[in-house]
């Protein structure tokens, strides 16, 4: 389909109806899937959904925000002591001032290890259906105890780290307030930062105030890289409604990171999650980059994919993709204007499995800079935080107590 013809007023449509047949095409995850013709066509009408201004998140019935909790939720996402050694706690890979996430292509891992994925930003995390790069837990009530146990990520145990909280009076007393417990329970710690969680969105950016009918929040070289996104760039097949993400998983060719073969503790990671994911004994062996998406199901078709990401906070989220291999939205760009390949004209590693959706776009550089313009209103202020002052931990008996006890028996 050659979109470049097509004066540009018809591009958003006629996009919206080629590509959203492909959609249809791709979420059956078969080639015979092109049989669904019908279903292609109705779809193809309604067209993915336009951006819009962001809500207010979901909040799961059984895990209501109180401003107690949420104060409780954020002392516990601060606090190093929610993980094996006491070093390496939420922030510690998602911190603050660097997107609240962890500014190098690979997080840091837990002592002695890198983490095998970019971490992901917080910011707006509470939207997702479900969390991580391939949606594998389905809530961040789910998500924290993961994250917290996680072999390269916190490496905690739950009993450890229960004690400490029972062991630190402030948490006794914050935890009677908000679940009534005499001791601290880990789960409700998890529900505690869960909450938090979901105080951590942003919905004024310069986009949602465009859309809210403020036409003087965009400049024109955005409102130009918006109409690319809408259309010759087809970015909003993917990354689209109000969280700017269809919540799907697609394969859009992003290279294996060139660390997992140069780089010796990344290796030990790569391998070590091969193994925890449930490969086969073959495919641990042969694995050369993350399957993503496979592990959930092992379906073949799925290797490769990855949950679409919000573009929202971006601004601050450098590096981008699962693997953290771009640098700048300038190389993300190009990356998709070349269809799917990077600089040394890299792909997946499972071109069979890439996207019918990515495919070379013709940008000028002038419309490749009007886009990356346009990306920028995805964002709004840097949301900065002060770490909360860390309560102290004390015995449960001062020693006179204890001799006390003593005689008494
Ligand atoms: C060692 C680094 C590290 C630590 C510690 C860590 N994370 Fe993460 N976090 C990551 C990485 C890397 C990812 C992406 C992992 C993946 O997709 O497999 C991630 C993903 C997430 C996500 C998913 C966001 C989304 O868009 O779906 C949330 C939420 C999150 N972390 C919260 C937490 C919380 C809460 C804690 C503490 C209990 C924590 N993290 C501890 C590195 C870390
Ligand atoms: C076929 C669906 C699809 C289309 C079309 C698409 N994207 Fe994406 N986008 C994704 C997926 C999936 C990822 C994550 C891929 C990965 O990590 O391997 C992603 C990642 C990104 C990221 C990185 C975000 C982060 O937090 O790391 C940016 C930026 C981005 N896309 C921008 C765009 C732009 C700009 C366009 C249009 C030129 C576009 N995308 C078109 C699905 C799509």
């Amino acid at each position: 389909m050659s979109i470049k013809k097509i004066a540009p007023t018809l591009v958003a449509a006629a996009v919206a109806t080629a590509l959203t047949a492909c959609q249809a095409q791709e979420t059956k995850t078969g080639s015979a899937a092109a049989s669904g013709k019908s279903t292609a066509a109705k779809t193809a009408q309604a067209g993915p959904p336009p951006l819009a201004p962001l809500g207010p998140p979901p909040i799961p019935p059984d895990n209501k925000n109180t401003p107690e909790k949420v104060e409780l939720g954020k002392i516990l996402f601060f606090d190093a002591r929610l993980g094996g050694d006491a070093s390496t706690g939420c922030s510690t890979c998602h911190e603050p001032d660097q997107g609240w996430a962890w500014a190098e292509d690979f997080s840091r891992g837990y002592p002695g290890t890198v983490h095998w994925r970019n971490s992901q930003t917080i910011i707006n995390s509470a939207y997702y259906g479900r969390n991580f790069w391939a949606g594998s837990v389905p809530s961040l009530e789910k998500q924290a105890p993961s994250a917290a146990k996680g072999g390269v990520a916190g490496n905690g145990e739950n009993d450890i780290m229960e004690a400490r909280l029972a062991l630190i009076p402030e948490y006794r007393k914050r935890f009677m307030e908000v679940y009534g417990t005499e001791w601290p329970l880990i789960g409700d710690a998890w529900g505690a930062i869960a909450a938090f969680e979901r105080t951590l969105v942003q919905r004024d950016t310069p986009l949602d105030k465009y859309l809210q009918g403020d036409k003087s929040a965009l400049n024109e070289q955005q409102v130009k890289g918006m109409a690319l996104f809408n259309g010759k760039a087809g970015c909003i097949q993917c990354h689209n409604g109000a969280l700017a993400s269809d919540q799907d998983y697609h394969n859009i060719g992003v290279p294996p990171n060139k660390r997992w073969e140069e780089d010796g503790l990344a290796q030990v990671t790569f391998r070590f999650e091969q193994y925890a994911k449930g490969q086969t004994e073959e495919n641990y062996r042969k694995a050369k980059s993350d399957w993503g998406f496979y592990y959930r199901g092992k379906n073949k078709w799925d290797r490769g994919k990855f949950r679409t990401p919000s573009l929202r906070y971006t601004a601050y989220t450098a590096p981008y993709m699962h693997n953290g291999v771009f640098y700048t939205m300038e190389e993300v760009v190009d990356f998709y204007n070349r269809g799917g390949f990077d600089e040394d004209g890299r792909t997946t590693a499972f071109p069979e499995n890439k996207s019918k959706l990515i495919r070379p776009l013709g940008l000028t550089d002038e419309e490749k800079e009007d886009l990356v313009a346009f990306l920028e209103a995805f964002s709004g202020e840097e949301i900065l935080m002060e770490k909360p002052k860390m309560p102290a931990y004390a015995p449960l008996f001062t020693k006179a107590e204890l001799e006390a006890a003593q005689e008494a028996k």
